[in-house]
């Protein structure tokens, strides 16, 4: 009968441990511990660089003259967890707070003992508002909500802190800008509700953001004129770091730099900060073998070898969030790191195996641990995008969560 994808699948996962005579595990391991495991020693996992992440937050508070940092750990933390983010970055005074998109994600962090400021970007009904409101998350608002909040102030017996939402332009959430003032306006009007901050988000055309930052800063005069305190106010993203220093406002709000990785390539070298990868995926290499000239490799033979060529197989897919264009294709692909080498990724990614091509001699054995991005010139989140398309905001949110996460 011939092999269903599926049982092929599973076949080949279950190798490296009990049938390759090469591997040392295999002939060492007792079966007893082997029984007795979770999971697999191949298995990938995300490596946390601590001393990365600190650097970074430094280096944007550098750039942002000691403004305060929002720091947006939305999408579990950039793929790092967001409850490792956050009490990483807690300690560090330079962090004002921190902004998640789900509620769940919020309310993870507060479980986690976070007591710092946290600001809920997404969406909400009534219930989550009180839930969110009784564990000290604030709701970004750009609706009608005063009856909501004089509810749940009354409940509370204090008066709920939240963010207004402005949008100048990027037409995603946010009350337009010229709508602004009346709705502001009445929410302010009311003893149940603490305006602590105003903010927009660009769009990153270099050249709308100014007129999308002279919208903003109309909206706000016309409103502080009249007394309507507006808390602070923010609106710099990574890319606004690095372009508009004039949109620094009263705090910025970060993500991608935090974890150290330029949004834009152009970014790595103007020289303004210097940022340094804090999140690596890896994984240990689970076969080792020669294929002969003609042989082929991946669904629909998707790569034929040239001449004899050693290959290694990682336990790396899709699944995993390692993108389906890694491979190599029109002179184009990624490259992974294996003992400081780095090796074309080839044939095809699938769900949970990617392919490298090793060359003429066999330089890597089963067990070698392989770096598919890290902290290193040459296997940055960075190199990876520009070899093969990927975004830097695909290679870190799309991290399976159940990946083990490793502070290092
Ligand atoms: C509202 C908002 N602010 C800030 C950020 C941070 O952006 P970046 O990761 O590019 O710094 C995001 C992320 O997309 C966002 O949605």
């Amino acid at each position: 009968m011939k092999p269903s994808r599926r049982s092929f699948l599973e076949a080949t996962l279950a190798l490296p441990v009990f049938l390759d005579p090469a591997s040392s595990f295999a002939a060492t391991a007792p079966r007893a511990e082997v029984a007795a495991s979770k999971d697999s020693s191949f298995d990938p996992w995300v490596e946390i660089h601590r001393d990365n992440l600190r650097h970074n937050v430094l280096e944007i508070s550098r750039r942002a003259e000691n403004r305060p940092i929002l720091a947006v750990i939305k999408n579990n933390g950039y793929g790092m967890g967001v409850a490792n983010v956050a009490q990483l970055l807690e300690p560090q005074p330079e962090i004002f707070g921190f902004a998640v998109v789900k509620l769940h994600e919020a309310i993870s962090l507060r479980d986690a003992g976070i007591r710092k400021p946290i600001l809920l970007l997404g969406p909400f009904d009534e219930q989550n508002l009180e839930d969110a409101v009784a564990r000290n998350i604030m709701p970004m608002v750009y609706t009608p909500l005063g009856p909501a909040f004089d509810k749940i102030a009354a409940k509370m017996q204090k008066p709920v802190p939240l963010h207004i939402c402005i949008d100048t332009g990027i037409g995603r959430v946010g009350v337009p800008y010229h709508q602004a003032a009346p709705l502001i306006r009445e929410l302010a009007s009311r003893k149940s509700v603490q305006i602590q901050g105003t903010m927009m988000t660009f769009t990153e055309d270099p050249e709308f953001d100014k007129e999308q930052l002279r919208r903003f800063h109309e909206t706000c005069s016309a409103l502080e004129k009249d007394n309507i305190a507006l808390g602070k106010k923010h609106a710099a993203s990574s890319f606004t770091l690095f372009q508009h220093p004039e949109a620094f406002l009263d705090m910025v709000r970060p993500g991608m730099a935090i974890y150290g990785i330029y949004s834009e390539n152009e970014f790595r070298h103007a020289a303004i900060m210097d940022l340094r990868p804090a999140i690596s995926l890896k994984a240990r290499v689970i076969y080792v073998k020669k294929l002969r000239r003609g042989d082929s490799a991946g669904y629909n033979r998707a790569y034929i070898a040239k001449d004899d060529v050693w290959v290694a197989t990682l336990p790396v897919g899709h699944t995993d969030g390692w993108p389906r264009n890694a491979a190599l294709s029109h002179d184009k692909g990624a490259k992974v790191r294996i003992n400081g080498e780095l090796y074309p990724v080839i044939a095809s990614v699938s769900a949970s195996h990617c392919i490298l091509e090793i060359g003429r001699e066999e330089r890597v054995k089963i067990g070698d641990t392989a770096s598919f991005f890290d902290w290193q010139p040459g296997s940055r989140p960075e190199d990876v995008s520009e070899s093969c398309g990927a975004s830097v905001y695909d290679l870190t949110m799309h991290l399976n969560p159940l990946l083990p996460r490793r502070i290092v």
